[in-house]
């Protein structure tokens, strides 16, 4: 078989000798829209900041002695990477190389409480985008809707999960620091 195109391939090189082994002909590859390029750039932008988010939050918690805290918020960390590799992988798939944005990097801490608070404004605002993203271009590219499904999926798992951690924190004194880590070693 292999042999076979071989001899097809010098065939034709012998019958067009001024076409390359890979001529360029047939259909154009297909590409992304300017558009959805764009929509896939903020959103690998707003991965990349949940993941500092969510190292620094680690960092933070490690520091403190949550260690619960830190192995779970590491574990988002590496969650964030992976869905912003996903974003790349889809772009690069249909011929896009993508424009890595730069991102803040630093988040500053106080409290548990405030972590959660942030990462529950974070998924929800993320969980938004997404949404308004696939509504956007449900009528003009389903391949990339499609594609988005899981993002919405998981921004919506991710939103219910910090919701629960926030209703959790109601049943606790927040100023009392041996409630804040009997919550954090119950919940986390
Ligand atoms: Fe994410």
């Amino acid at each position: 078989m292999a042999n076979e195109f071989k001899n097809r391939i010098f065939s034709e090189m012998k019958n067009n000798p001024n076409e390359n082994l890979r001529p360029q002909r047939g259909p154009k590859l297909y590409k992304l829209s300017d558009k959805v390029v764009n929509m896939l750039t903020d959103r690998l932008a707003d991965e990349y900041v949940a993941h500092y988010f969510y190292r620094n939050a680690a960092n933070w918690c490690g520091d403190m002695n949550y260690k619960k805290a830190a192995a779970f918020f590491t574990t988002e960390a590496n969650n964030e990477l992976q869905h912003a590799e996903g974003l790349q992988k889809y772009m690069v798939d249909f011929n896009i190389i993508p424009e890595i944005p730069s991102v803040d990097t630093v988040f500053n801490f106080n409290s548990l409480v405030e972590i959660i608070y942030g990462a529950y404004d974070l998924e929800l605002d993320l969980m938004k985008a997404y949404n308004r993203d696939s509504q956007i271009i449900l009528g003009e590219d389903i391949a990339t809707f499609d594609f988005l499904t899981k993002y919405r999926e998981g921004q919506r798992d991710s939103v219910v999960e910090y919701n629960d951690l926030i209703n959790a924190l109601d049943l606790i004194d927040r100023n009392d620091k041996f409630q804040v880590l009997y919550f954090e070693q119950t919940y986390f």
